[in-house]
């Protein structure tokens, strides 16, 4: 997830007015950052690797000529946050001819990449999005040397080079490219990235999101998935990219506070990642084939696999352990991370493979178990969020999880992103290993496609309900979560996040267990959440929960829609869409304890975004 942003003014410089909305933009990514501005027919780019603030000081944002600009706030995906990584990407002219700024995924650029590098194309990044950039200039080479006029004026050369570049782009893309040969244009286009416009009397904007120019105008056109806008100093135009038809959208007025826009409206950052979670898991099935590659390769030849993560991190971890030994039969083995140097800083050793998990990249006790196990040679792997934090340095071979920024303190889409990166590890290490066949793998690729959509309709259906379930229960002193095998997992996180930030203490077991001990705490009314999805544990799980009522518990289940065996035993139920494959449950499952977490903290009075003694990366041991 990156910010977007252009302009142009009517009077005055561009630059200062890209510099502060990209700064209003920071909470989209922060790693580096970039301008290109024109002037007299001449593009002009500032850009490197760092904070908004950092390049400021050395580079000063603030000074490029020209009243029409772009700019681009980076959270890296493809490429490590480099000065040549960052946006924006220009063609191989030495007077650049295109600049573009890109949020999103291009999937198919290798193949894109390839075949511009052999017609000639110079590439100077490793990242997906400049191969738009060389994509956009060679199309406009062709339409010039065939000299293929355009049938009606309706289109310029630049406009039809830039739609015939965006309809080769497989995943998403939100863009915004210059030309210097028309110095009064900015096109933009969408497909699944936002984007928007903002309409001032002397100024037209274009943005990732609406805080960037909010302090300019409330004025605001949302562009729809698959249409390109083409904006000149006083008018614009709109066009669906497909039919290449024009559409014209009415602007609507904007009534948030600019605090309220940086959450796009939600109150709190917290809701907004939930909500954001289909489209983060979107992207997570978007990663480098070549990468879910290696990675699968190293763990098949490894003697062990332990995975290595805190909190959150190790939850996503537990739920992965399920799925390497059910998918690919391969016992690995999840390690709470500040435990990892007593419990295997001896035995690890150069036929290890560590498999450390860890959305900030940063956490002192995860990076001190890698310390540990690589100055024993042991190999180690990174599953993080943050392209360039010190585990995708120590790796061997990481993968990005694609989440964006998450700037809740708890952890909400980044793990369920890890969930879907995992499993996809899972899958493909079954597939290597022959371990399952072709048909229940056909299945599960099916339905790790279906997972965003499953997420949007537990969102959509059952939030109102989980909001009414914290009324009630928002008074409680302790909750159990209970579930059976790879639910254990989903159960211990969803007490994770009612702790955190609702303070209320819990408890998490394996359902199994709870009757050796953990059971002597229910009395009539206790709440105990169950984790049912329709698994081989269910039978047994339905006995644990005829224990729990029997001695007055009030019982909430998570289970599958239409679940009656489920339904008529508990007290309150939140359904989940039916035909899930177990070993992905836990990503739909874990949604309703999320919203009821953020709930329970509303109804006594917490700030979900800041919990008290927490911090959104543990950089201390
Ligand atoms: C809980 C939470 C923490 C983190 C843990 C690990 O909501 O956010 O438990 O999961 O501090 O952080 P990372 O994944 O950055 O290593």
């Amino acid at each position: 997830m990156c910010g977007i942003f252009g302009c142009i003014l009517r009077k005055g410089d561009a630059a200062p007015i890209i510099h502060a909305a990209l700064k209003r933009l920071e909470y989209r990514g922060y790693d580096s950052v970039g301008e290109a501005t024109i002037e007299e027919g001449k593009i002009h780019v500032k850009k490197d690797a760092g904070s908004i603030d950092e390049v400021h000081q050395i580079r000063n944002l603030d000074n490029l000529p020209g009243r029409i600009g772009i700019g681009h706030t980076r959270w890296a995906t493809h490429g490590a946050p480099t000065q040549a990584n960052a946006h924006p990407h220009v063609g191989c002219l030495e007077q650049p001819e295109i600049a573009v700024v890109h949020n999103g995924i291009i999937e198919n650029y290798a193949e894109l990449k390839k075949e511009l590098e052999d017609s000639g194309h110079i590439f100077r990044s490793k990242t997906d999005s400049e191969v738009i950039a060389h994509l956009i200039e060679d199309t406009l080479t062709n339409i010039r040397r065939e000299k293929i006029k355009s049938k009606s004026t309706v289109h310029s050369d630049f406009e039809r080079a830039v739609l015939s570049a965006v309809q080769r782009f497989q995943g998403s893309y939100a863009i915004a490219v210059l030309s210097a040969k028309e110095p009064d244009t900015i096109i933009c286009a969408r497909h699944e990235s936002p984007l928007v416009l903002g309409i001032a009397d002397d100024a037209l904007y274009l943005a990732s999101d609406i805080p960037a120019f909010l302090p300019l105008t409330n004025r605001v056109i949302y562009l729809e998935s698959g249409e390109l806008a083409v904006l000149k100093s006083n008018t614009f135009k709109v066009t669906k990219i497909a039919s290449r038809s024009e559409v014209f959208p009415e602007p609507k007025i904007i009534d948030w506070a600019p605090e309220m826009a940086e959450k796009q409206g939600y109150p709190h950052f917290m809701l907004k990642e939930i909500i954001e979670q289909p489209s983060c898991i979107r992207n997570t099935l978007r990663l480098q084939d070549k990468y879910l590659e290696l990675i699968t390769t190293f763990m098949d030849r490894a003697r062990e696999v332990i995975m290595v993560a805190c909190g959150t991190s190790y939850h996503a971890c537990l739920a992965a352990s399920y799925m390497f030994s059910k998918l690919s039969f391969l016992a690995t083995h999840p390690v709470i991370a500040s435990e990892f140097v007593e419990q295997h800083g001896k035995s690890v050793n150069i036929d290890s493979t560590i498999l450390t998990v860890s959305q900030s990249g940063e956490t002192a006790d995860t990076l001190a178990a890698v310390e540990t196990a690589r100055q024993r040679a042991a190999t180690i792997l990174g599953l993080t969020n943050v392209v360039g934090s010190t585990l995708t340095r120590v790796s061997r071979v990481y993968i990005g999880q694609q989440s964006g920024p998450e700037i809740g303190v708890a952890a909400t889409k980044t793990f369920t992103s890890q969930l879907s990166v995992l499993s996809q590890l899972a899958i493909r290490l079954a597939k290597k290993r022959g371990k399952v066949s072709q048909e229940e793998i056909d299945l599960l690729e099916d339905n790790i496609e279906r997972i965003p959509d499953i997420v949007e309709n537990i969102i959509e259906t059952q939030h109102k309900k989980v909001e009414n379930l914290a009324k009630k229960h928002k008074d409680k002193q302790c909750f159990f979560f209970l579930g059976r095998g790879i639910s254990y997992a989903t159960a211990l996180e969803g007490r994770l996040k009612l702790m955190e930030i609702a303070y209320v203490p819990s408890i998490a077991f394996p359902a199994g267990e709870s009757k050796h001990g953990p059971i002597s705490l229910i009395q009539p009314g206790f709440p105990v959440f169950f984790i049912c999805p329709p698994d081989d544990t269910r039978k047994t799980l339905i006995g644990n929960i005829m224990e729990m009522k029997a001695r007055g518990a009030s019982v909430i289940a998570i289970c599958e829609e239409g679940d009656e065996n489920i339904i008529d035993l508990v007290d309150d139920y939140i359904e989940i869409t039916k035909g899930i494959p177990e070993v992905l449950s836990p990503i739909p499952y874990v949604i309703p304890l999320q919203l009821f977490a953020y709930h329970m903290a509303l109804e006594r009075g917490c700030d979900p975004d800041k919990p008290r003694n927490l911090a959104k990366s543990v950089t201390v041991k």
